[in-house]
């Protein structure tokens, strides 16, 4: 017999307690965590299961779509369908948001998610996660697409899984980020990580860096002048991490600081950035505020982009909040012509950068 440990759900009742809708949500997020649970035991079985590989079809983004993503996504679909709470669901792997079936009772809340984040991953054996965000949805019939198109600020929780070594469920209802871990004997989220907090400085960043001559000339001087270490304008060695799956990089960041980017860049004009505001941008964004980090455009707070398409990407810079300023700094000053940063040496020496911020 387990004594004194918190299960996910007593927390919740805990956190969410007073009104009915409050009660909803609660539940709502348990429902989550069943999803969750049978993603993890896919994910986990790796060849064994059967699952790994990629199908014929692409999602809305035309990318190909691997079993483990559409497996996932029906996974989130059954498990929080049934129970009167959401009023409808929308997805990285549905083109349009997802009609209940008409037995199912209407509830006050719509579920956005991304089922399988960094799902290339499956296959090399690498951390992959699931990612949810919760607006509240207060009107009659089902909802249209324009009642999912608000701004992250307005969610009422968020939270992603990681399926690594172990399987953790991280969320926030608007009252910290905490951290519970799979105790896959007894089936429960335990809680682990109460009220995790990220540093405010670091020295480490995470950025794929074959994008570099596609950056703009802000990430660029900010990796330049990180890359010079002690000998450069920061005076301090960083290091760096790149996962390639957003939620594993993110959850380093929630462990031990650092900064993530996946800025804008030239290589595809017709994106403006690689992560989806929606499903990835808003809910983490949500989560590393809450515990006491940034999220930003460069340009501005994520949270306050006002959506426009349900699959809409966004520029991302995220985790120690002193790193993130500097950048949205870097941008401000690049935006107003003072930028100084393409006469100091770092640039003379570096004629790619030049070249490439200047054209
Ligand atoms: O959803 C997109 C994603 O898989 C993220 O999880 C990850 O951070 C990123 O793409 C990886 O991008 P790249 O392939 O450029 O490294």
């Amino acid at each position: 017999m387990q004594s004194g440990r918190t299960t996910v759900s007593k927390f919740l009742i805990e956190q969410l307690h007073g009104t009915d809708d409050q009660a909803d949500l609660a539940a709502l997020l348990v429902d989550v965590t069943a999803a969750v649970k049978a993603i993890s035991a896919m994910t986990s079985k790796g060849a064994l299961g059967g699952f790994l590989g990629a199908l014929d079809t692409q999602n809305v983004q035309g990318e190909v779509q691997k079993k483990l993503d559409v497996l996932s996504n029906d996974a989130m679909i059954q498990a929080c369908e049934w129970g009167g709470l959401v009023a409808g669901m929308a997805s990285e792997e549905m083109d349009d948001p997802y009609t209940l079936p008409k037995e199912f009772e209407r509830g006050p809340y719509l579920l956005i998610f991304d089922p399988l984040d960094g799902s290339s991953n499956t296959d090399v054996n690498v951390s992959v996660g699931t990612i949810f965000s919760v607006l509240r949805h207060t009107k009659i019939g089902d909802p249209t697409v324009a009642d999912y198109l608000r701004p992250g600020v307005e969610q009422v929780a968020a939270g992603y899984a990681i399926y690594g070594p172990s399987t953790m469920l991280v969320l926030t209802v608007g009252k910290g980020t905490h951290g519970f871990t799979l105790d896959r004997e007894i089936g429960n989220f335990v809680l682990t990580h109460p009220d995790l907090k990220i540093p405010a400085d670091t020295s480490e960043f995470a950025i794929n860096t074959s994008n570099e001559r596609f950056w703009e000339p802000p990430v660029q001087r900010y990796v330049a002048e990180a890359k010079a270490g002690k000998t450069g304008p920061r005076e301090r060695d960083f290091n760096t991490r790149w996962i390639a799956s957003m939620v594993a990089d993110v959850h380093r960041i929630l462990m031990r600081g650092g900064i993530f980017m996946y800025p804008k860049d030239t290589k595809d004009p017709s994106k403006p950035g690689r992560l989806r505001l929606m499903y990835e941008a808003n809910p983490i964004g949500m989560i590393v505020e809450q515990a006491g980090g940034a999220a930003s455009t460069g340009r501005g707070r994520i949270l306050e982009v006002q959506p426009t398409s349900l699959h809409q990407r966004v520029p991302v810079m995220l985790g120690s909040k002193n790193e993130i300023a500097r950048l949205e700094r870097y941008h401000a000053e690049y935006d107003r012509g003072e930028d100084k940063a393409f006469d100091s040496p770092l640039f003379k020496e570096r004629s790619l950068y030049r070249d490439e911020a200047r054209s």
